[in-house]
Formats: structure tokens, sequence, C-alpha cells
């Protein structure tokens, strides 16, 4: 099919990242929670959904399917976090590494990708992103994660009185 035929950007995620949308490792994160209720599976399509419309709106010159399939590994580490382990103790410092090696071992990966995944958590992670694919997905990754948490707000203040009531009766 012509990559022309791909206006949408879920589309454009399908075209260029078919085999790593429908693989075991990102299906299974559908079932891992990343931020409050969202999914790994559903915060890496959203970064990368974010990157794409990023670099349309700043009219980059960037190379979109590294920027896809980078974004969409960029949390691969294939754990809950949620579930205390030594392994993965320190998990905002260490999961970059590990979700590269484990997209390593599942899918040929070029340098900016690499990067991509091993750079996302910068600042935290103090290795610099060295291309604008990298630096797209690092900012696309806080813009979503705090959309993730002003939803959670956004619920706690929708049911405020409901938990108030259900406080005030314990009194
Ligand atoms: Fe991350
Ligand atoms: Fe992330």
């Amino acid at each position: 099919m012509n990559k022309n035929e791909y206006v949408d950007t879920d589309l454009q995620l399908l075209f260029h990242a078919k085999d790593i949308l429908e693989s075991e490792g990102m299906q299974s994160g559908k079932d891992t929670r990343h931020h409050g209720d969202v999914s790994v599976y559903s915060h890496s399509v959203d970064v990368a959904v974010i990157s794409l419309k990023l670099a349309r709106k700043l009219r980059l010159n960037i190379d979109e399917k590294s920027l896809i399939r980078g974004a969409l590994l960029h949390d691969y580490y294939l754990y809950d976090w949620h579930v205390p382990d030594k392994e993965h103790r320190l998990h905002g410092f260490s999961h970059a590494k590990t979700a590269l090696r484990n997209a390593s071992a599942d899918f040929e990966l070029n340098k900016i990708e690499k990067d991509i995944i091993k750079k996302h958590m910068f600042p935290l992670n103090i290795s610099v992103p060295m291309y604008k694919e990298s630096v797209l997905v690092c900012v696309a990754d806080k813009i979503s994660a705090t959309r993730d948490y002003t939803k959670q707000m956004g619920w706690f203040k929708e049911h405020a009185n409901l938990i108030r009531a259900y406080v005030q009766s314990y009194r």
C-alpha cells in the first residue's frame, strides 16, 4: 500500500510499526498500568501520536518511521513498576536502559530509535538526546504524563462530593 494513502496519525503508526504494535511485548502492555489507570500500551501510542503531531506542527524535517518506532518502544521495560521488586527499585532512573535492552532483543533498531529509547528520561537521566526525534519523544512523553495525571485530578474533582460524603460517614 502507498504511504501517501495514510494521512491520519494512527494509520501512520500502523504503516510504520504494525510489527511493533502487534508484538507480544507491546500487547502485554495493555494489561500493565503506567500512570493511574492508563496502560503502558496506550501511553506509548499517545507519545508516538503527540511526537508526530509536534514534528508536523513545527514543520521539522525528521525521520518519521524512526520517530514512531522509537516512541512506541520508549517504555518497553515489560514489568509492572507498581509491584515492588528489587530488580526495578529505581524504576525512574533505570527503566530507559531496560526498555532499550528489551527492544533490542525483540526488534532491529537503528541509531535514532536507540537514542530515543535510551534518552527519553532526560533530564532525570543525564544523557542528552542526540537527535531531533529523541528531543520530540522526550517532550511528548512529559506532555502525555502530565495529561494523564491531570485526568486523574479531574476524576477526583468530579467525585469530590461523593468522596467527602463517604469519608464523613465514618466520623
Ligand atoms: Fe519512561
Ligand atoms: Fe513514557
